[in-house]
């Protein structure tokens, strides 16, 4: 069952990310969604605090890909500008995040070459301001206890 949250303000936002941490086992991967701005990057640096990664969490728009070091390595990847199916593959993200955890900014745009077993975040700019986060479970995603999260 998916989960809705509104977060009124970014330290919302990455407490969203850092409590979901706490669900995270090392090949887990998870697909982020939401138009320019919404605050995808927010998140994934919540999810980084709650992994203990200790450096700040930077826009991957032009590295694409990196890989931060914390109680699971956390590869954070955004694929906004990649085109073909030859440059995601290029990326080797699945094999590259193996260990660890991988989210990936605008993720929802490879689904299909994703392993089935994925979480969805879906942020949404509610108001002009607030932000709305969805998550979706897909495969074994549906059994963890998404509610935790919520609170
Ligand atoms: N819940 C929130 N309420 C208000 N502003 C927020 C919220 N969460 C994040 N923001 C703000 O939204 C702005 C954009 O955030 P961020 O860079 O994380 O978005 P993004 O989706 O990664 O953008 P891009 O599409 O460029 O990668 C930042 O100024 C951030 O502080
Ligand atoms: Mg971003």
């Amino acid at each position: 069952m998916s989960v809705d949250i509104l977060c009124e303000t970014p330290a919302e936002t990455m407490a969203v990310g850092r409590r979901l941490a706490g669900l995270l086992w090392a090949g887990d991967v998870v697909l982020i969604d939401g138009e320019l701005g919404a605050g995808k990057t927010t998140f994934v640096a919540g999810l980084a605090e709650g992994l203990g990664v200790d450096e700040p969490i930077t826009s991957p728009t032009f590295i694409l890909m990196r890989t931060y070091p914390g109680l699971l390595p956390l590869t954070h990847a955004d694929v906004y500008r990649l085109e073909t199916m030859a440059e995601i593959e290029d990326l080797e993200l699945t094999e590259a995040s193996a260990e660890g955890v991988l989210a990936v900014e605008w993720g929802t745009a490879i689904e299909q070459w994703m392993p089935a077993n994925h979480l969805v975040v879906s942020l949404r700019i509610e108001d002009g301001e607030h932000r709305r986060i969805q998550l979706v479970p897909h495969g074994n995603w549906v059994t963890r206890p998404l509610q935790e999260v919520q609170q």
